[in-house]
């Protein structure tokens, strides 16, 4: 595996590539990797002949008040498990490298990136298409990978692609979860062993709206009620947002017909927490 930590030689590496007509994945992470990023670089690996994975926390697309500072890193151990599951490629670049001094563009779809998590985290999906964008243009991948988990960035990620004729194809893979049902975060470290076992109720909350939907339930406010119930029993959990939101343009909907995305952001203690399930028109009871 090689390992680039500046973008000219990359790019030069890339171009040689892509001369040789070798199909080129891109999985980008913000390290500190776990089970739910190895699933993207398995499929990743699975579907073309040159896998890269950039390993970059992004600070454009943290607040003011986030968890920049301390968000977990380990690259050592995080470019063995690159190496172990077969990428060929490695991108670590530093802050200087990605935005020197007169950095002035960004990239921001309107609207989409305004609800849900945008909502508590302003500028966030703007920093985050901004480096995804730069990503694509230094990798030029045929396909990139990212995790249902994070279903509004993966859509937001979509609209920016198709609205810059971006010749990227974008593959979502479905969540990974822990044993107890906790989705796989990098910021699961952050949880004591009772706000695990709180935790727990993201998933939980879920399971109940997928019940209730099968056997028939159209109205969300009923749904998102009875979700709203089982959250709350946690003594430290508190609900940022709790919404059933078309799966398209993110909108709030009156009654489920098509497929509809649930989302939940929970604050457990000091850690924040998102979760998703879709409900298809497919699923009955
Ligand atoms: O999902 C993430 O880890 C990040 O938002 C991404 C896509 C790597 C951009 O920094």
């Amino acid at each position: 595996m090689k390992v680039y930590r500046s973008i000219k030689p990359l790019i030069e590496e890339i171009g040689r590539l892509k001369r040789k007509q070798k199909s080129i994945g891109l999985v980008p992470t913000m390290g500190f990797l776990h089970e739910g990023h190895l699933s993207l670089m398995r499929r990743a690996r699975r579907d073309v002949a040159c896998v890269v994975v950039s390993i970059y926390v992004n600070p454009i697309q943290f607040g003011p008040k986030e968890d920049l500072r301390k968000y977990p890193r380990d690259l050592r151990r995080d470019t063995d498990l690159c190496r172990e599951v077969g990428a060929d490629i490695c991108f670590i670049p530093d802050t200087r490298t990605m935005y020197p001094d007169g950095f002035s563009t960004y990239v921001n779809v309107e609207d989409l990136g305004d609800t849900l998590c945008g909502a508590s985290r302003p500028g966030h999906f703007k920093g985050v298409t901004t480096v995804v964008a730069k990503l694509f243009n230094i990798v030029r991948p045929d396909t990139a990978y990212f995790g249902q988990k994070d279903a509004q960035q993966a859509i937001i990620i979509k609209r920016m692609v198709a609205d810059l004729n971006m010749p990227v194809k974008i593959k979502v893979v479905p969540i990974v979860r822990e044993r107890d049902g906790i989705a796989m975060s990098s910021r699961n470290i952050y949880l004591s062993p009772d706000e695990r076992k709180e935790a727990v109720s993201l998933r939980r909350s879920l399971d109940l709206a997928r019940v209730l939907y099968a056997n028939g339930e159209r109205d969300p406010r009923e749904i998102i009620k009875k979700m709203r119930r089982a959250i709350l029993k946690e003594k430290d959990a508190k609900i940022d947002y709790l919404s059933i939101v078309d799966l398209k343009d993110l909108k709030d909907i009156n009654r489920i017909s098509k497929n509809a995305l649930v989302a939940v952001a929970v604050k457990i203690g000091k850690t924040r927490l998102i979760d998703n399930v879709i409900l298809s028109n497919s699923q009955t009871a």
